[in-house]
């Protein structure tokens, strides 16, 4: 610990490890100093002058933003000086400033609005005409409103940083000092809308949220993104039961602010009109609306009929769910329907790490890592669009604590730029000497390591002799919580070897079972029949799979339902309901009507949330997590399986069914289709 330094703030003795700046030092004895340019986690700017001070032996006001802390100091923040000048700052903003408060998005969250409430003149002494600029659209996110600008440059710096992209500038001089985007008169970039978040103003704006409400209309609630596997928290705002809104402002979650286009604005699948909002059953060769009632029955009838013939069962679970739902529906099936065919798409090979790390401690890298850890492996993946959030963590940790980033990819990828040693193919084992120079090293690899492949790898860490962490990298916001709860038909919940055969997704794709359950996934996509005599699917959309159904359930969507899922890096995090979608209900509840139907629900137990969540705590081995954690909103990582996964003869681990679907920023598998913003920006036509 170094050792701190003495100053005086207002008359306060502070004490601040050396580099501090005023600004911050004054914040840990409570006394705020107002800033516009400064932005915690970005470069500092001076641009906006607003948090000028009075330090004794300086000949003039100097920027808290800028100025280190040193030993003696005197600050003083409350002098008569240092109120004018505060109100001079917020005149000078104002001066092209519209004062148009009543229409701007950013009304009740406007930080000019607050400080010149706060700190402000009561009246203007300008009287000329404002300069106007007509308002700019320069994607269908994000809409620019020249005059409202402040130009504290956050979103230039937020875009260059933060995400690595720089897709805005500044242009002209003065007066006529402009933001601009990167491609003439639109963005081509991440799509993210952190530019629009971070804006103190309501200069840029959503094209999403922009008068559609007020902040105080609307309900927030936070809960997890259902994208892809990385778990950033969102906090939906949402008026009578349609989401408006979706962000982090408050850093609550492992994302800290950071969201990509999918967590901030691809919920909008939520309510698409191909939603489907109601059962539907097959009657004389097509599928009909039919209620709730009718459609648990004729499933119940026909898996209780076909229970009693001795007929074989399917079960092809999902990696959007649930971990509870995934825990009942492969209890459903193991315990209800006597099957061990019961599967999910897996999309990479925790299994095999969790086997070849048998016996080691300390091996599983949390978000928090990649952000922490001197050291950090990339390999495969095009994590900038496959895994922004962890990309977002990596390129935070370079800028913050000059960590190395080593990249071994097929494909140029935007890390290169920051890269300590970039090797294009696969052959990290060319990195040896410098890895083994590092202090630590966290690993993050995608699904074409995987198997024996996977086995060396870990043998290459071991080898290097530093402490070494990993992440698995997978694709869907529960692909992890769908292998932890035993959605395998070689695995249990907690990776206890089931000791049986059984099919696999495809397998059961294409085999004459004599009923298929398909919960939220679409195994029969690209052109595939049915061969399943009887076939029941939930989901939210009529998928190819849900078109040949005999019975099609509808099924909440992520942010209509409670729970828990299970990032990439084995984080558990709480999902929260924030809307409820009519006709549509969570898969959870869906299955347990249907064992209430077929009289099995007390085999099984209650189909509540909290309950199943409850159990799961109780029997499945890592799952013994912190509830203080996870209620306040935080996420408990798991405890990883510590012992080998036994291979029993017969049943072996399957390597060769992990492959990854490779989202990119602008897709999410079948949700993706579904979401008007991801199919509306150009990115997404330029990816294709
Ligand atoms: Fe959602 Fe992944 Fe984007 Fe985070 S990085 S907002 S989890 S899609
Ligand atoms: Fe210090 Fe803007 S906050 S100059």
């Amino acid at each position: 610990m170094p050792e701190l330094i003495n100053l005086t703030i207002d008359g306060r003795a502070v004490k601040v490890p050396p580099q501090t700046l005023v600004i911050d030092a004054a914040k840990t004895v409570g006394i705020e100093i107002p800033a516009f340019c400064y932005y915690e986690g970005l470069s500092l700017a001076a641009a906006c002058r607003m948090c000028l001070v009075e330090v004794e032996k300086m000949p003039k006001m100097m920027t808290a933003c800028t100025l280190p802390v040193s030993e003696g100091m005197v600050v003083r923040t409350d002098t008569e000086q240092v109120k004018q000048s505060r109100k001079y700052m917020l005149e000078f903003l104002l001066t092209n400033h519209p004062l148009d408060c009543p229409v701007c998005d950013k009304g009740g969250e406007c930080e000019l609005q607050d400080m010149v409430f706060r700190y402000g003149a009561g009246e203007s002494r300008y009287t000329d005409e404002k300069v106007h600029t007509p308002e700019k659209q320069f994607s269908p996110v994000v809409f620019f409103d020249a005059p409202r600008c402040i130009l504290c440059f956050r979103c230039v710096r937020v875009c260059t940083e933060g995400l690595g992209v720089g897709a805005l500038g500044v242009v002209n001089r003065g007066v006529v000092s402009e933001i601009a985007p990167n491609v003439g008169d639109h963005l081509e970039c991440d799509e993210c809308g952190a530019c629009i978040d971070i804006c103190p103003v309501g200069a840029l704006t959503s094209g999403i949220y922009r008068y559609q409400t007020r902040p105080w209309e609307m309900t927030h609630t936070g809960t997890i993104c259902t994208h892809c596997g990385d778990g950033c928290k969102t906090t939906l705002g949402t008026r009578n039961d349609r989401i408006i809104r979706g962000n982090n402002r408050d850093r609550s979650g492992i994302n800290g602010e950071f969201l990509c286009i999918k967590g901030r604005y691809g919920f909008d699948f939520y309510d698409h009109p191909e939603r489907l909002q109601s059962p539907l059953l097959r009657v004389d060769g097509k599928l009909q609306e039919v209620s709730w009632g009718k459609a648990l029955e004729a499933v119940a009838q026909k898996f209780t009929q076909t229970l009693a013939d001795g007929g074989s069962f399917g079960v092809i679970g999902s990696n959007h769910t649930t971990n509870e739902e995934n825990f009942y529906l492969q209890k459903f099936a193991r315990q209800v329907l006597k099957t061990n065919h019961i599967d999910h798409h897996r999309t990479g090979d925790v299994v095999t790490l969790l086997d070849a790390l048998s016996g080691k401690t300390s091996k599983l890298a949390t978000v928090g890592d990649l952000y922490e850890r001197k050291a950090i492996l990339v390999l495969g993946s095009d994590l900038a669009l496959e895994h922004p959030m962890l990309s977002y963590q990596v390129r935070a940790n370079y800028r913050h604590h000059q960590a190395r980033i080593y990249v071994v990819t097929p494909q140029a990828v935007r890390e290169d730029k920051y890269a300590a040693a970039t090797v294009r193919g696969r052959d990290y084992e060319s990195l040896r000497d410098k890895l083994k120079a590092e202090p630590e090293l966290v690993i993050l690899f995608d699904d074409t390591y995987k198997g024996d492949d996977l086995r060396k790898l870990v043998d290459f860490a071991e080898s290097l002799a530093i402490p070494v962490k990993f992440i698995c990298l997978l694709d869907y916001a529960n692909s992890r919580g769908a292998v932890d709860m035993g959605l395998t038909p070689e695995l249990l919940p907690g990776y206890e070897p089931s000791g049986q055969a059984g099919m696999h997704v495809g397998e059961m794709a294409g085999a004459p079972l004599n009923a298929l359950w398909v919960v939220g996934a679409n195994p029969l996509k690209g052109g595939l029949e049915r061969k399943a005599g009887f076939l029941v699917v939930q989901d939210m959309f009529l998928t190819e799979t849900a078109l040949q159904a005999d019975v099609v359930l509808p099924a909440a969507s992520a942010y209509e339902k409670s729970g828990t899922v299970t990032n990439t890096s084995g984080e558990v995090q709480r999902l929260t309901r924030a809307i409820n979608t009519m006709g549509a209900k969570p898969d959870l509840e869906i299955m347990g009507f249907i064992a209430r139907e077929m009289g099995a629900a007390a085999a099984l137990g209650p189909w509540a949330p909290e309950t199943v969540f409850a159990e799961i705590r109780r029997t499945v081995r890592g799952y013994d997590l912190s509830m203080p954690v996870l209620a306040t909103g935080g996420a408990a990582q798991t405890v990883p399986v510590n012992g080998r996964i036994a291979v029993d003869p017969g049943v072996e681990l399957r390597p060769d069914l992990v492959h990854s679907d490779h989202n990119g920023l602008f897709t999410s598998g079948t949700l993706g289709r579904y979401s008007k913003v991801l199919n509306s920006v150009v990115e997404n036509r330029l990816s294709r």
